[in-house]
């Protein structure tokens, strides 16, 4: 039986797929490409010396999806495809909405159709809005988000906690990321955002190879230590392996569970660009500009209920996370292309 791994081609789904190829599970990977190249899992295939089978297409392509499960191959699906520019989204909220949320549902009308039980859904710290207290914590309100991408996260978690709700046999977890960095160690396979950066460690790391000038520093007037934003930055590798943890939990649990995957701690933007500057032995140059819309000052996870209940936790510090993402862009200074 394989793992069906939805926008397995993308930034952490390939992580995620290089990890489960390496402990022997068999996986299938649904991914249209629209943000991904197939370079990345031509080279997790490389690395791991398996390869995943692409099927290039749309999750919200019905007869696709249903011919795919129809095979009885799958037993349980990690759904990471979907849009996930923050700035984007407010200027094309209907294709956000059209592939985060109706994507989903094609998917869990399909998956029920199937008979296919179990799913890993990609949430985000960002379901928690601007009222929320740090850190934060699985039992504190969700909701108040502040961008369509945001706000189509938050209602696929709503739905999946219904459709666990009516169904006794469907389990679902929702994992929300904190902020994903690094690479794999062997700098093959990195995250390769299309166009500028809009994330801070891409964009330093374009800085720190020659692509662009100098990195804009959103503020430096928020209440924090050093007056500039403060972030759970995560090893993408740590993320990967918590989908594992969460595949091996689902099959123990019953409904919808909720996780943080993060490191529980943050870093100020400035402290980001001193450990960058250590890891490729050069200073960067930075200008402090305004704020970004729609910002916060400083969040990070209480990230303790994947420890007690997926036996998960990171094990990746900040001095890792610089050296794989510099060894990544080093090697691969215009990303896969
Ligand atoms: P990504 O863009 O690299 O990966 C998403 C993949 O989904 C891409 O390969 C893309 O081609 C594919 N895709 C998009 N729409 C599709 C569709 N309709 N049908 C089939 N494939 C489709 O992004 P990522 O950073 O790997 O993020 C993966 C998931 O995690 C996303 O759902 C994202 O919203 C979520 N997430 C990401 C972050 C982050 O900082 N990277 C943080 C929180 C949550
Ligand atoms: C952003 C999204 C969030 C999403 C997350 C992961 C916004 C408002 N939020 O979060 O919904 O889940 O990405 O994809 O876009 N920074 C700079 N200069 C830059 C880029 C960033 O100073 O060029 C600062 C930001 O102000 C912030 C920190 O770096 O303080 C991290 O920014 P970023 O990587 O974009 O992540 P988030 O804003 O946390």
């Amino acid at each position: 039986m394989a793992v069906l791994v939805t926008g397995g081609a993308g930034y952490i789904g390939s992580h995620t797929v290089l990890a489960l190829l390496a402990r022997g599970d068999e996986v299938v990977v649904l991914d249209n490409l629209s943000n991904a190249s197939a370079e990345s899992l031509r080279r997790v295939a490389r690395l791991s010396g398996k390869a995943p089978r692409l099927i290039e297409g749309d999750i919200r392509d019905r007869q696709r999806l249903r011919d795919l499960l129809a095979t009885g191959a799958i037993q349980s699906v990690i759904h990471f495809a979907g849009l996930k520019a923050v700035g984007e989204s407010t200027r094309e909220p209907l294709a956000y909405y059209q592939n985060n949320v109706s994507g989903t549902l094609v998917l869990l009308e399909e998956m029920r159709r199937a008979g296919v039980s179990q799913l890993i859904f990609s949430s985000s710290a960002t379901v928690y809005g601007a009222q929320a207290s740090v850190p934060y914590v699985e039992t504190a309100a969700i909701g108040g988000t502040t961008s369509p991408y945001g706000t189509s996260k938050l209602m696929v978690e709503q739905i999946l906690r219904d459709a666990a709700r009516a169904d006794s046999r469907f389990t679902a977890i929702a994992l929300r990321y904190f902020n994903p960095v690094g690479a794999h160690p062997s700098g093959e396979i990195g995250e390769d955002p299309h166009g500028i950066p809009n994330n801070l460690l891409p964009y330093i790391a374009q800085v720190a190879v020659g692509r662009l000038p100098a990195l804009g520093v959103f503020g430096n007037d928020y209440d924090t230590p050093d007056g500039t934003g403060v972030r759970d930055y995560i090893h993408v590798m740590d993320l990967a392996e918590g989908h594992l943890k969460a595949l091996d939990a689902l099959p123990r649990q019953a409904g919808y569970r909720a996780y943080n995957l993060g490191a529980g701690r943050g870093y100020s933007v400035l402290e980001m660009v001193r450990a960058f500057e250590q890891a490729c032995g050069q200073s960067l140059p930075v200008t402090i500009k305004a704020r970004r819309d729609g910002d916060l000052a400083a969040f990070w996870a209480d990230a303790s209920l994947a420890d007690r209940e997926l036996d998960w936790r990171v094990s990746r510090g900040l001095a890792e996370m610089m050296a794989d993402t510099w060894r990544w862009q080093q090697n691969n200074p215009h990303g896969y292309r």
